[in-house]
């Protein structure tokens, strides 16, 4: 390995690694080959950065200094055996972009002499042309035990004026969880509360409308006020006879959703006394749903 920019190298020509690798050849990284599964996602993005398309991972892996593994997170490991076996990959480096597989996903690539390691994007890649355009200044996650890779990959990011969190080795899918959490688990309670407007009558786009506005001021609160001074509403308050009112009008509706409206709010207790905020009246207004539930 040099300590130059690394060529790049590409295997699988999907949203994750089309945004990558667009946005490292605008920032004067040289793709040198692209391999995909479908030759024509091949070819599309092999035109687009200026490399080579090559039909197999390992003559991308021959073309490329540093060759990203961008292909679905079950592809990983026996992409990886497959390309092991019998090659000699003394300095290569290799790295895939998932955010739940570790660096040990890789290792079938680690014994036949490559550097290997992890670059997450904590990014959602809903499409190619719109994560071009959001995702510089995205946090990565980076996993590596070799400090001469891990240099190159903090240059990648800071390229994309991104942010390193280094994971510890093992901890990959706990991190993973956090953002799952985070993003995908908030599309999943968007979907409730959509589901509840639209019980009470309301066309999809109204329903959507406005709870794009009260999410996307939520997020603003977060990134300006942070944790716990971003948190609004009746428990915030104190309003314990609203948050009674919720309870009782959930039960109704769908009883398991009533028990997750009290977990949730169990799990914003120490939010709430952050602000100070008296939590015995609250406290027995929860314990009442788990004292309904057990009757
Ligand atoms: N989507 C996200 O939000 C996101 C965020 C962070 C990290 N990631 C990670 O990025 C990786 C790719 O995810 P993605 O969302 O970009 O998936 P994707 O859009 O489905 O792209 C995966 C690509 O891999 C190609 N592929 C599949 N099997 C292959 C094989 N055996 N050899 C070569 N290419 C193969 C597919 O090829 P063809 O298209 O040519 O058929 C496809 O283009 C995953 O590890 C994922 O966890 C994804």
């Amino acid at each position: 390995m040099t300590n130059d920019k690394p060529t790049l190298g590409i295997v699988g020509a999907g949203k994750a690694g089309s945004t990558l690798a667009r946005l490292w050849s605008q920032k004067g990284y040289r793709v040198a080959a692209v391999n995909s599964r479908t030759p024509a996602h091949m070819h599309t993005l092999a035109k687009q950065v200026g490399g080579l398309a090559v039909t197999t991972a390992l003559q991308v892996i021959e073309e490329a200094d540093l060759t990203l593994l961008t292909v679905p997170d079950d592809v990983i490991v026996p992409l990886s055996q497959l390309v092991a076996n019998g090659s000699d990959l003394n300095g290569k480096a290799i790295i895939h972009t998932s955010g739940s597989h570790g660096v040990s996903s890789l290792q079938a690539l680690a014994e036949r002499g490559a550097a290997t390691g992890g670059l997450h994007p904590a990014f959602p890649f809903a499409d190619i042309e719109t994560s071009i355009a959001r995702l510089p200044g995205a946090t990565f996650a980076l996993e590596t035990e070799d400090a001469h890779l891990r240099s190159w990959l903090y240059d990648l990011v800071l390229a994309l004026d991104g942010r390193v969190l280094d994971i510890p080795r093992g901890k990959k899918a706990l991190y993973h969880a956090a953002l799952t959490v985070a993003s995908n688990y908030a599309v999943t309670l968007y979907a409730l509360a959509e589901n509840i407007l639209l019980s009470l009558g309301a066309e999809r786009s109204t329903a959507e409308h406005a709870l794009n506005i009260l999410v996307g001021a939520t997020a603003d609160n977060l990134r300006t006020k942070g944790i716990p001074d971003a948190l609004t509403g009746a428990l915030v308050r104190g309003d314990v006879g609203t948050v009674a009112a919720h309870i009782a009008a959930l039960e109704p509706y769908d009883r398991s959703l009533a028990t997750l409206y009290v977990e949730l709010a169990r799990l914003t207790l120490p939010l709430l006394e952050a602000r100070g905020v008296a939590l015995d009246a609250i406290d027995d207004v929860l314990g009442q749903h788990h004292e309904n539930d057990s009757t």
